[in-house]
C-alpha cells in the first residue's frame, strides 16, 4: 500500500513516515520545507534502513499535487502539512486559512480526481476550546480561540462535508493532545526555528543553556501545583497511532474522530522536575503571569481509540523527558 504523507520532513510526520516504512507501507513524502530541514530524509531512511520517495512541493500547488498522484498510484493521504503557531496565526490570519484550509481542499481535489479515497487528519485538542469538564472525550462540545484552532476545526468541517457527498471516502480524524520526545536514535525530533512557543522545546533550550530561564506561564490556575495541566504523549506512540488510523481508514467508510492522548495530565512544574530528574540536569524558571488563550487543564479520555484502533499510549513522562533531551544533545554534538 502506497501512502502520500504531506509535511512528512515536519516533527510528527518524520516520526510517523519511520513506523510506515518498518511496517512494510510505500512511502511518498510532499513537503515544502518552509518549517523542515531537507536532512531529515536520510534520517528517516538510515533509521529505517528503507527507501522513500521525496518531493520538493506545495500541497496548495494542484498543477503539482495532480502530476505525483498521476505518477505515484497513491492509495492514501496522510496530511500533516500546516503552520502551527498560534500567536502568529493571531497576527496573520489570511496566511493561516489559505494556507491550512487550502491544502486540504486541493488534496481532496486531486484524490477524488484520481480514485483515492482514504484519508487520515492531523487535528487538535485546541477543537475543544476550553472544555467545561475532564477528561475530554471526542463529543464535547467544539470551539476556537484563535485562527490556528479555526483552521483545525474548519478542516474537520470540511472534510465531514466530503464525506457526505462522496459516501465512498473514509476520513479519520486525529485530535492530538501534547506531542513530545523523539525516536530513541536521536536522529530527528522537534526543532522549531527561533524562540520556541511550546513547552517542551524551551525547557530543552534552557537545559542546554541556549536559552537563560523557562518562564512558567501562571501559578494561581485551578490545579494541584496553580501551573497548566497537560496530556503530553510520546510522538512515537502518536506516530503508531497513525498506522491504528489507516487501518480503519482502509476497513471503513465514512468519517472516524479519535483522540490521541495518554489520559494522563502533568503541571508545567512536575513536567520540569521529571526532566530535571531523568537528565540530571537543571532548568531554572521563575513564575510570570498567564499566558493569554490558555487553560488551566486539558487531557483526553483516550478510550474511543482504544476501543476501535486498538491504539493505547505506552510510553511515558520520564522516556518522553529523556527523549526530548537526547535529541538536543545529538543536534549539539554536530
Ligand atoms: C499549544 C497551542 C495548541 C497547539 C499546541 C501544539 C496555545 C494556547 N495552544 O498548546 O493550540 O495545538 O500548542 O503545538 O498556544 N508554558 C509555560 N512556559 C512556556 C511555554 C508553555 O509555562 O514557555 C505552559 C503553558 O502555559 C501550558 C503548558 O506549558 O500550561 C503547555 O504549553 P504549550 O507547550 O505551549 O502547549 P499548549 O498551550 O497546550
Amino acid at each position: 500500500m502506497r501512502v502520500l504523507v504531506t509535511g512528512g520532513l515536519g516533527y510528527i510526520g518524520s516520526h510517523t513516515c519511520c513506523c510506515l516504512l518498518d511496517a512494510g507501507y510505500e512511502v511518498v513524502v510532499v513537503d515544502n520545507l518552509v518549517n523542515s530541514k531537507i536532512e531529515v530524509v536520510d534520517k528517516i531512511k538510515t533509521i529505517t534502513g528503507k527507501d522513500f520517495t521525496f518531493y520538493q512541493e506545495d500541497v496548495c500547488d494542484e498543477k503539482a499535487l495532480d502530476k505525483i498522484f498521476e505518477k505515484e498510484k497513491v492509495d492514501a493521504v496522510i496530511h500533516f502539512a500546516a503552520y502551527k503557531a498560534v500567536g502568529e496565526s493571531v497576527s496573520m490570519p489570511i496566511k493561516y486559512y489559505e494556507n491550512n484550509l487550502g491544502s486540504t481542499l486541493k488534496l481532496c481535489k486531486v484524490m477524488k480526481k484520481h480514485g483515492c479515497s482514504k484519508f487520515v487528519f492531523s487535528s487538535s485538542a485546541t477543537v475543544y476550546g476550553s472544555p467545561k469538564t475532564l477528561p475530554i472525550r471526542e463529543d464535547f462540545p467544539l470551539s476556537t480561540t484563535n485562527p490556528y484552532g479555526s483552521t483545525k476545526l474548519m478542516n474537520e468541517q470540511i472534510l465531514k462535508d466530503v464525506v457526505i457527498a462522496n459516501p465512498e471516502f473514509s476520513v479519520v480524524i486525529l485530535r492530538y493532545f501534547n506531542p513530545i520526545g523523539s525516536h530513541e536514535s536521536g536522529l530527528i525530533g522537534e526543532d522549531p526555528n527561533g524562540i520556541p512557543n511550546n513547552l517542551m522545546p524551551y525547557i530543552v533550550r534552557v537545559a542546554n543553556k541556549q536559552l537563560e530561564i523557562l518562564s512558567v506561564y501562571g501559578d494561581d490556575y485551578d490545579t494541584e501545583d496553580g501551573t497548566g495541566v497537560r496530556d503530553y504523549i510520546h510522538v512515537v506512540d502518536l506516530a503508531k497511532g497513525h498506522l491504528k488510523a489507516l487501518e480503519k481508514a482502509n476497513k471503513d467508510e465514512g468519517i472516524f474522530y479519535y483522540n490521541l492522548g495518554t489520559g494522563t495530565g502533568y503541571s508545567v512544574l512536575n513536567l520540569v522536575e521529571t526532566f530535571k530528574r531523568v537528565n540530571n540536569v537543571d532548568v531554572p524558571y521563575k513564575i510570570v503571569g498567564r499566558r493569554a488563550g490558555d487553560i488551566a487543564a486539558c487531557y483526553a479520555d483516550p478510550t474511543k481509540a482504544f476501543e476501535e484502533l486498538g491504539w493505547k499510549a505506552e510510553k511515558g513522562i520520564e522516556e518522553m523527558c529523556r527523549d526530548s533531551y537526547n535529541y538536543i544533545l545529538k543536534q549539539m554534538e554536530k
